[in-house]
């Protein structure tokens, strides 16, 4: 049987109130599966952030329900366990980060769930090993390079033991270089420490290592499915508003006018392979 963290039924959204209804998210179903690593791809405005604060009861659905470990985000109760459970990354380092030191920055939500001194020494340390920022636990944020920061911000999710993290465009205000380090991070974590990961990107080739892309849009999922399947579909992610990578495309066109390649490779290399192949 599936072991799914997360299970939503039915799910709607509107920030609306009754009598002036627009649903931002409609009649949206998904499981998640535990220690899994899936990718939400969507324009802006598709409802990607609207669905992510709906994971851990940040938002509560209009209709519909989300589970997480069987718990009703609506169950007030639940409330404290489920943020627990899933953890939240948002786009901006900088909103995220609050102390003047790195390590006092990650110690603050465990302090804030209560845990005991010594067992907050060690898991900021832990965190900060996890995310590779540990020798610069002593720093200032504002020191830091934006990756640095998102690594550090990250960090402070990791010290609270979520089993599952979301992370909302947490590449978005980064160089290419900080993107790389922190999917690098979001992927050992997934890898190493089996941690189910949800990752909201409008960067199709941060989908590569994925075990399952989503596409979004509209407030509902319109595609499910491996990467190499999601990314053969030039046409239909085009429509979706993406931007498809040149050597998606490329393939794609070459396959279109009669040649013999594979589709649905975003890595430069495997394209060049593919291409080398029809010589
Ligand atoms: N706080 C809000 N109040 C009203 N409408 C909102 C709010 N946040 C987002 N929306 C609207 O909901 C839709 C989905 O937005 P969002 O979930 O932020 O999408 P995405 O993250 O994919 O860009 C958009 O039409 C957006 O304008
Ligand atoms: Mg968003």
């Amino acid at each position: 049987m599936m072991d799914n963290i997360i299970e939503i039924d039915n799910l709607y959204y509107s920030y609306e109130d009754e009598d002036n209804y627009s649903a931002v998210i409609e009649d949206l179903n998904l499981k998640i599966e535990r220690g899994s690593f899936t990718v939400i791809l969507g324009h802006n405005g598709s409802g990607k952030s609207t669905l992510a604060k709906l994971l851990n009861g940040l938002y509560k659905p209009t209709g519909g329900t989300v589970k997480v470990n069987g718990m009703l985000t609506t169950d007030e109760d639940k409330e404290f366990e489920i943020k627990k459970t899933v953890g939240m990354v948002f786009q901006n380092p900088d909103n995220q980060l609050v102390a003047s030191v790195v390590e006092e920055d990650v110690a603050f939500g465990p302090e804030n769930l209560g845990i005991a001194p010594n067992e907050i020494r060690e898991r900021v340390d832990y965190a900060l090993k996890s995310v590779g920022m540990y020798e610069h636990k002593d720093s200032s944020p504002s020191r830091l390079s934006g990756g640095q920061k998102q690594r550090v911000a990250i960090a402070g999710v990791i010290a609270m033991k979520p089993q599952c993290i979301v992370l909302d465009e947490p590449t978005a205000m980064l160089d290419p270089s900080g993107r790389q380090e922190v999917i690098d991070t979001i992927l050992k974590l997934n890898k190493e420490q089996g941690i189910t990961v949800v990752l909201i990107t409008h960067f199709m080739n941060e989908a590569e290592f994925a075990d399952r892309v989503l596409v979004m849009d509209d407030g509902t999922i319109l595609d499910d499915g491996k990467p190499a399947d999601i990314f053969s579909k030039v046409e239909f992610l085009k429509k979706c508003g993406l931007d498809v990578p040149q050597t998606t495309e490329l393939l794609y066109e070459l396959s279109k006018n009669g040649f013999d390649v594979s589709r649905g490779i975003i890595s430069a290399e495997e394209t060049a392979e593919a291409i080398a192949k029809l010589f």
